[in-house]
């Protein structure tokens, strides 16, 4: 693990050279909104998607440094997205990343205008990155899909839906989970493989499953987590009355089910003809993290 433990290190340090360089230069005004924004992507966070991203391309055969841009539109993603979440209109959520969350600190409307900027920031990066050529425009349309209407939107909208209803079951905890997480959680190993010329089925699919596994293990978190470690409130989802594992199978049944999970994005990665050692133990972390 400890091998595991300094990849993911090196690979975060490298997107947050990047992601200084970007906050650094940000000038936008009034001050309130590129503060607002800097806030909440420099306020820490694992950094799991670009670590994916850098990760695959280096697998494949990529060049993960010339990525870099690429690398912060899939956070800027990301980070938007949690601040929506947190809104007191979505999950109502005071604190994000060991801080208080975005809205807290800066107020709704200036939380809901800095999310909206992180978006429309990731679709200009992603737009220059298309002009490269050809795989880079198809690498930054899966992003923007990924993040829209036929994805984490969607999941987000479903988690809604489906906030307080007693009789829905699985099919709409894993449209929830396949969307509001997977989509977002493949996406950065998709577009690896496509920059560099690979066919993308496998990871399409061992991307959905860690989606799966990821927010599964979020989800047991939120009851048997601790609010220090995590960097967020827990015990929310079930005040919220949200449809998770925990709450379809109890929280026994879902360790069980995410341990099942865990074991099928393992056996995803067998087949692959790359050295993947690192997405290897990335499923052990993701099944065994504490925040
Ligand atoms: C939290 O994502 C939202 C979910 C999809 C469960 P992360 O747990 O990756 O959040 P950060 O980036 O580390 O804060
Ligand atoms: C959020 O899922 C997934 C997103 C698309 C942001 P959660 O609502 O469970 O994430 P947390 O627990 O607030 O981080
Ligand atoms: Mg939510
Ligand atoms: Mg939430
Ligand atoms: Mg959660």
């Amino acid at each position: 693990m400890t091998e595991f433990l300094e990849k993911f290190d090196g690979y975060t340090r490298q997107f947050e050279r990047v992601l200084e360089k970007y906050c650094a230069e940000m000038n936008y005004r009034p001050a309130v909104l590129a503060e607002s924004m800097r806030y909440s992507l420099q306020g820490g966070g694992k950094r799991l998607r670009p670590a994916l991203f850098f990760s695959a391309l280096e697998s494949f055969g990529g060049n993960a440094g010339e990525e870099g841009m690429l690398a912060l539109a899939i956070e800027c993603i990301h980070t938007y997205s949690l601040i929506h979440d947190d809104l007191p209109a979505m999950d109502n959520d005071d604190f994000r990343r060991g801080m208080p969350s975005n809205h807290k600190k800066f107020g709704e409307a200036n939380a809901i205008l800095a999310g909206d900027a992180l978006l429309s920031e990731a679709c200009s990066i992603a737009l220059s990155e298309s002009g490269r050529g050809e795989t880079h425009r198809l690498a930054a349309k899966w992003l923007i899909d990924a993040a829209g209407a036929g994805g984490m939107i969607a999941g987000q909208s479903a988690d809604i839906l489906y906030e307080n209803s007693d009789d829905s079951g699985e099919d709409a905890l894993q449209f929830i989970y396949a969307n509001k997480t997977g989509k977002l959680i493949a996406a950065p190993l998709v577009m690896a493989a496509i920059l560099t010329g690979r066919n993308f089925t496998e990871m399409c699919a061992f991307g959905a499953e860690l989606g799966v596994l990821f927010q599964m293990t979020d989800d047991i978190l939120d009851v048997k987590g601790k609010s220090e470690d995590l960097g967020k409130t827990v015990g929310k989802d079930s005040a919220e009355n949200k449809l998770t594992c925990v709450k379809l199978y109890g929280l026994k049944s879902a360790e069980l089910r995410a341990d099942l999970v865990a074991e099928r994005c393992e056996a995803q990665l067998e087949g692959i003809a790359e050295d993947v050692s690192f997405l290897r133990q990335l499923v052990r972390f993701v099944r065994t993290r504490t925040h």
